[in-house]
């Protein structure tokens, strides 16, 4: 139910800290430690290489994963859309460990995967919201988002779901293996819901902006750098499902290799800026756009900001910056939905869960 929402997206916005604490909650142990079931735990000891395979916003919760996985439990990840893992198999290390990233659980694409790497003798661990789901009873393994029900067709409170998730994972991964690590995933994800509700609490600037750069636009781009790239790439599917706004999120440095031409006069371009080894550089394609006529906005972490930066970030641990950035991406994808007269919650030629390959 909305209850006193007018959509359920922005319910499912709003819901995103609620979810992180109910995470916290689920996978924490009474002595604080990590609550992980342990035939996950020896699977992550076990691979030589993990494959992430999910679609749409799974994916890029993926991306953000395999920084997770690779920087703290170093242990190499690829991610794949699992239409194309499907059709064109990349060879395979020699202990294969696949994670299918999806909300529903249902995704046929995935499946399709799930079908083939079983068939080949590979473990499998699902993470999903929907524990009864295909994907999770097929696969070896499950992992529960917690999110509740998500009901609207742009995914929201999943993807975050999907990240925290991840993140305690690569973490129970590392300290099983011994590694050292002073980041303490459930202490910073609650740090995280905090900051998470600062933005939820500051909708009037999101709505302002969405107005102000969408409006009336015909596209968008969106640039980042390192993990900030992932979630440009999630920020402009999600203006692009529900908007219907042409929009693209791109590496800032591969701007000046092509995209660059595309600028115009009143083009909205905007960054995010969360990385302290890229903070110069973001910000250097951002004057190159803004010499060519382009219509900026930054939105840079507490620490990093510029005056002339649009939106400022509470500060979290710089691994976890996906989790807040995004939000102001799915306010301001909504809003320019709201303002562009457009059906929010069902998008044209969209359905919640993609059950045909
Ligand atoms: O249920 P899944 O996570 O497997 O779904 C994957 C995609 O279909 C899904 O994320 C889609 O991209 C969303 N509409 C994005 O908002």
């Amino acid at each position: 139910e909305k209850g006193t929402y007018p959509h359920f997206m922005l319910k499912e916005i709003d819901e995103q800290p609620f979810v992180i604490r109910k995470i916290i909650q689920e996978y924490q142990a009474e002595d604080d430690s990590i609550k992980l079931n342990e035939d996950v735990r020896k699977a992550m000891q076990k691979t030589d290489r993990v494959y992430i395979i999910a679609a749409g916003t799974s994916y890029h919760a993926g991306l953000v994963g395999k920084q997770f996985i690779e920087k703290l439990a170093n242990i190499p990840v690829e991610v794949h859309i699992a239409s194309e893992f499907s059709y064109n198999m990349p060879l395979l290390s020699e202990k294969p460990l696949f994670i299918f990233i999806s909300q529903s659980g249902e995704t046929a694409d995935s499946r399709s995967v799930l079908v083939q790497t079983k068939a080949l003798g590979h473990p499998a661990l699902t993470i999903t919201n929907v524990p009864g789901s295909t994907l999770s009873r097929e696969a070896d393994y499950t992992l529960h988002l917690h999110a509740g029900p998500e009901i609207a067709v742009a995914s929201t409170k999943a993807y975050t779901a999907q990240i925290a998730v991840l993140a305690i994972l690569a973490v129970d991964t590392a300290r099983v293996k011994g590694l050292d690590l002073s980041f303490d995933p459930l202490q910073e994800l609650g740090i995280v819901a905090s900051a998470m509700e600062t933005l939820t609490d500051q909708k009037e600037e999101f709505d302002r902006l969405a107005k102000e750069m969408f409006e009336t636009t015909r596209n968008a781009f969106f640039i980042g750098r390192g993990v900030d790239y992932y979630v440009v790439q999630e920020a402009s599917l999600k203006l692009k499902e529900i908007s219907y706004i042409q929009a693209e999120g791109f590496a800032g440095g591969e701007l000046k290799h092509g995209t660059i031409a595309l600028i115009e006069e009143g083009t909205p371009v905007i960054a995010i800026a969360t990385q302290e080894n890229v903070n110069l550089s973001i910000r250097g394609n951002v004057q190159e756009v803004a010499a060519r006529g382009a219509n900026t906005c930054t939105v840079s972490m507490k620490g990093l900001e510029k005056d002339s930066d649009s939106f400022v970030l509470p500060q979290v641990h710089e691994l976890l910056t996906p989790l807040v950035s995004v939000i102001p991406m799915q306010l301001l994808a909504y809003y320019a939905a709201l303002h562009r007269d457009c059906d929010v919650d069902k998008p044209r030629n969209l359905a919640k869960s993609v059950t045909v390959e």
